[in-house]
């Protein structure tokens, strides 16, 4: 069964089992910091002067991603993400499912992105293959694929973006050279010869293309690159495409996101001082917002500002 809503599950509050994440570093998942300020990138200095378009995410886990994704949301934009959450139907793989089952559940999904943000996203909870009906054709920027790693399953999530991209918009494509995910290997290296994908970004973990032209992407993006530290991107030219790329390896990780749940003060530490007048801790800039002050320039970070605000 697929169910959608953009409301939070009954009954969440009274869960104390709830993980309270105090950081981005506390939410469990696979997203290195390399991919996290690659994320703010394309979502942000790299799409400034685009037009509002919607964010999807397929295959979210505990939602360290869309945490990330969620902090570049526009006025006018909306955000939808798909995972089975662990059900008992619809994973291709048993072995797959039996992962899941250990750690996910919606309602974690729910407690780590609400301890970050204040809407949650639109939720569709079932396969991928329920998107075509659900998303508009032309109308995201943004979508991360990063759910079944089975080839027949990514090479219908790829078709699937295609047809939902605008022109222009950005292609993620998690694991795509891991050892045990060869399909998503096949199926993205297809899209590039097959349907038109080009790649602008390889990093050690995600592919990042477009069905636009990947050239202004590239060149805006290696500058930006150029400055990260031990971060050395290159240029290598693929079949006939001059393709970035850069290695995980030494990338610094972001600095400490601090969330609604802030750690506790370790005892005898002065207690760390809080906003005038504030009633409860001031929330302190998130690691990805800093990375959006940072990588944005001035006039967008005051847009991400007011639009938090
Ligand atoms: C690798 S995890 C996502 C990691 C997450 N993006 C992150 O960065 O932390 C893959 C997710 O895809 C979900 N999934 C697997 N097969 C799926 C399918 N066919 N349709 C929807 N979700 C699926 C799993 O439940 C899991 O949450």
């Amino acid at each position: 069964m697929t169910t959608t809503s953009s409301e939070a599950t009954p009954g969440q509050d009274a869960d104390s089992e709830l993980p309270r994440p105090s950081c981005l570093e506390d939410v469990p998942g696979w997203f290195w910091p390399l991919d996290q300020r690659l994320f703010a990138w394309f979502l942000g200095a790299g799409a400034a002067d685009t037009p509002p378009g919607d964010l999807l995410e397929m295959g979210c886990y505990l939602g360290k991603s869309t945490v990330v994704m969620g902090e570049f949301l526009r006025t006018g934009e909306k955000m939808t993400v798909c995972d089975l959450f662990g059900s008992d139907d619809g994973y291709t793989k048993e072995a797959t499912k039996a992962f899941y089952q250990k750690s996910l559940t919606r309602r974690a999904f729910e407690a780590n992105y609400s301890a970050f943000h204040d809407t949650l996203p639109e939720l569709v909870e079932g396969r991928t293959d329920v998107l075509p009906e659900l998303i508009a054709e032309d109308s995201c920027r943004f979508i991360h694929i990063d759910a079944s790693h089975m080839y027949d399953d990514v090479a219908d999530d790829i078709l699937t973006a295609k047809s939902a991209l605008r022109e222009g918009g950005i292609l993620v494509l998690d694991d795509y050279r891991t050892e045990h995910t060869p399909g998503v290997a096949a199926a993205t290296w297809e899209a590039v010869f097959r349907h038109g994908l080009r790649p602008v970004m390889l990093s050690s973990n995600k592919l990042y293309g477009t069905w636009g032209d990947p050239a202004p992407l590239r060149d805006a993006l290696l500058k930006e690159l150029r400055g990260v530290p031990h971060c050395n991107p290159e240029i290598q030219r693929i079949a006939g495409l001059d393709v970035l790329r850069a290695s995980r390896a030494k990338i610094p990780a972001p600095e400490l996101v601090t969330s609604r749940h802030p750690a506790p003060a370790k005892s005898g530490a002065v207690p760390a001082p809080r906003a005038a007048g504030a009633g409860t801790p001031a929330r302190r800039p998130s690691a990805v917002r800093r990375l959006a002050v940072d990588l944005l320039p001035p006039l967008v970070t005051r847009a991400v500002r007011r639009a938090r605000r």
